[in-house]
């Protein structure tokens, strides 16, 4: 294959690298079986805050060139929404892929989605020259939608080569266990190994728990959304942008301006956590839907290697604001590498 990247071996020092473009062909830029994982927050296909780029989850296509660029045994997590999921899902098997798990992010912050259907009925019976009050009052404050409350992330995993056991996987190419033991936590009391259940510690949460003692819920792995100063460390140079900024991005209403005014930044800790059981140590992570680059930021601390694909370039630039805060901060020798990927219409 042209012009493939070189992937840093476990002998080399870290490397960080950002590409803005179309994931798929940032992907076929990738040699096959260089991963050892890919960790990513998918579009959830539910047009959130009215962002243009959430119309779909992961392609079929972009699944495809995952599973080709994954060592054997190696795994892909992948967050989706509740509503959407059984898609990425069927796409990843027809690609390949193992369902191996879904892990339940569960958090507080959720809001309550209500609309006047009654209203509505009452205007549509208008149209029809008809009334009927109990059935306006019975749908007064009637929904369409639970408040969400978890996040599910897949996990994909690639089969071993064939004829391979787990073992002989591992002895070839590293990847194929999960790090359970290293990553135990302490919530307290003592270690915990971790779990297929997350959650953000928030008040609601604990709440939820409270029924049956609060003690219960510090068997769990925690970590709340991310604070607004850590969406910003590092991006305090940038442009300071929100509710007003036309680009490609944000519709929500209530975000303040900032400068890191990605809608679905997800907590470093939550996905260090994560990379730290799944990819093998000194290994290479990619994130094919890169966004402000949160799976970056924690592949530098978690000292792997970090591979991150962005199609938005403001994103881009708020993802590599953050990322060379973090490195400068330990001193790492090099920047974090940024490359723009022309699409195959414009490098005609
Ligand atoms: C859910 S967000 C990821 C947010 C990220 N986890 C963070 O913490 O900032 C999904 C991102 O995928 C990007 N995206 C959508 N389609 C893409 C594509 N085909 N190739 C590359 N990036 C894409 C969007 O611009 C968006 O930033």
């Amino acid at each position: 294959m042209k012009n493939v990247y070189k992937i840093t071996t476990k002998k080399d020092e870290p490397t960080y690298k950002i590409i803005n473009g179309d994931n798929v062909l940032g992907l076929k830029k990738i040699p096959t079986r260089s991963i050892d994982l890919i960790a990513t927050d998918s579009p959830y296909a539910i047009n959130f805050a009215g962002n243009k780029w959430d119309n779909d989850v992961v392609s079929q296509e972009a699944l495809g060139e995952s599973f080709r660029v994954l060592k054997h045994g190696a795994f892909m997590l992948c967050f989706a929404s509740s509503r959407t999921d059984h898609i990425v899902k069927c796409r990843a098997e027809q690609e390949g892929f193992i369902v191996k798990d879904t892990i339940m992010y569960v958090y507080g912050t959720g809001q309550i989605h209500t609309y006047k259907y009654g209203r509505e009925i009452e205007s549509e019976l208008n149209k029809l020259g008809k009334t009927n009050a109990n059935l306006v009052q019975e749908h007064l404050n009637h929904s369409i939608k639970l408040r969400p409350a978890y996040e599910p992330c897949i996990v994909l995993q690639k089969p071993y080569r064939k004829g391979q056991t787990h073992a002989q996987s591992i002895i070839c190419g590293g990847c194929g266990s999960m790090d359970i033991y290293n990553t135990r936590f302490n919530n307290g009391d003592k270690l915990r190994y971790p779990s297929n259940f997350i959650h953000d510690n928030s008040e609601q949460v604990l709440e939820q728990f409270a029924t049956t003692g609060k003690s219960g819920v510090a068997n769990y792995f925690y970590y709340p959304k991310p604070s607004v100063e850590e969406k910003n460390y590092g991006c305090e140079h940038l442009p300071k942008r929100g509710k007003n900024y036309s680009g490609s991005i944000s519709k929500n209403k209530n975000t303040k301006p900032q400068a890191n005014f990605h809608d679905t930044v997800k907590p470093v800790a939550l996905m260090k956590h994560l990379i730290e059981i799944f990819c093998p140590s000194g290994g290479v992570v990619l994130d094919i839907f890169n966004g402000s680059s949160s799976t970056g930021v924690a592949a530098i601390q978690s000292k792997y290697s970090f591979i991150g694909i962005e199609l938005c370039p403001d994103y881009c630039q708020i993802g590599l604001a953050r990322m060379n805060k973090h490195l400068s901060d330990i001193n790492h020798p090099t920047e974090c590498e940024f490359e723009v990927l022309l699409t195959t219409e414009e490098a005609a």
